[in-house]
This record gives C-alpha cells, structure tokens and sequence, in this order.
C-alpha cells in the first residue's frame, strides 16, 4: 500500500482540519509543520498544506520549516499542495502560499500531482494559479465553508487514483 504523508501548518486550525480530514480519507499520517523532521518526507505520495498569512505569505510554522524542505531530496516523490485561504478579504493574494509550497517542492525535485481547475473558484487572483489551474487544492472556509468537504473528497479520490 503506498505509504502518503501529510505535512501541514495552520494557526487558526481550518488547514489542520482538512488535512485531517484528507488523512482520513486517504489512510495517510497528517504531521504538523513545527512538529516534522525529515522523515515525514519519506513517502510515495507528500502532501504539503498551509494556509497563506500577512500578505500571500506562508503560515508561520512554515516559515521555519521550509528549511526542513531545503534538506530534503524529493527527486522521484509526488507531491501534492493544499490549505485554506479568503478569496474576498484577501483577492490579490488568495492561498498564494500553495504557490510557494508547489515550487518549493519543485525545485527539491517533485512531481507535481492534484491541479485543480480555477475556474471552479471565483475571481481571485493568486500566485498559486498557473495556466488556468491552481496547484493544488485551495480551500476558502471563510467564504465558503459549505464546498469545503465536497472539494476535499474528490481531491482524495483523484489523488487515489494517481497512487
Ligand atoms: C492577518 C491575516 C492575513 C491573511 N492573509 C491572507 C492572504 O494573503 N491570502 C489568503 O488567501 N488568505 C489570507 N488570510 C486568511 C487565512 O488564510 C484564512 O483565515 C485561513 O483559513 C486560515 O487558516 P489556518 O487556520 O489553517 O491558519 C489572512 C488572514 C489574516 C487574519
């Protein structure tokens, strides 16, 4: 069975909660940031989560942690990206930090996998969008927390299928 791993940072606890709850979906271990060491990276698939802070920043635990991402070689990994951010508060910058994330990972040596088309998300921009897509999963609890849970789900399925 492929072994997945997700390694997130949130302050307020939205992140937290879909990383728990795509942990429960996918059979995975979901790590906090400020708590990982490098062997949270040893998977088939890692799912990186954070929320985006100040502006179109990571959350704070990553800020230290990103380090930890610098020491490690993701050459051959798959990595996935998600978190949570407000597309209406924040519409310049909404859920940039999974932009940050996905080319961290990236430059280790990642694959890419779980794009999700923008076009499903309003008009916000963010760093997180690249050719109509966003990197990963981006969530917006503040706005519309009732998407939360459907957006989650066929994310872990599409990723199921990918493993
Ligand atoms: C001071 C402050 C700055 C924020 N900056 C952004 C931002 O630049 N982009 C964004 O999408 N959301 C931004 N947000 C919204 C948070 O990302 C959102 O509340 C998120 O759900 C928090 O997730 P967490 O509880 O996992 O940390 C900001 C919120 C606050 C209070």
């Amino acid at each position: 069975m492929a072994k997945i791993s997700i390694v997130y940072g949130s302050t307020t606890g939205a992140t937290e909660g879909a990383a728990q709850q795509l942990a429960a979906l996918l059979g995975a271990t979901a790590t906090p940031i400020a708590a990982a060491d490098a062997s949270a990276f040893d998977a088939d698939l890692v799912i990186l989560g954070s929320s985006t802070w100040g502006y179109g920043e990571l959350q704070d635990d990553w800020a230290a942690g990103i380090a930890l991402l610098d020491a490690v070689d993701l050459a051959g990994k798959r990595v996935a990206v998600f978190g949570t951010g407000d597309s209406c508060g924040f519409a310049d910058t909404f859920a940039n930090a999974l932009g940050i994330l996905a080319d961290k990972a990236v430059e280790r040596g990642a694959t890419l996998v779980g794009q999700v088309p923008a076009a499903d998300y309003g008009a916000a921009e963010s760093l997180a969008v690249r050719d109509g897509k966003f990197v990963g999963l981006a969530l917006d609890d503040t706005n519309e927390a009732e998407k939360t849970p459907g957006r989650i789900a066929a994310w872990a399925k599409e990723l199921q299928a990918i493993l």
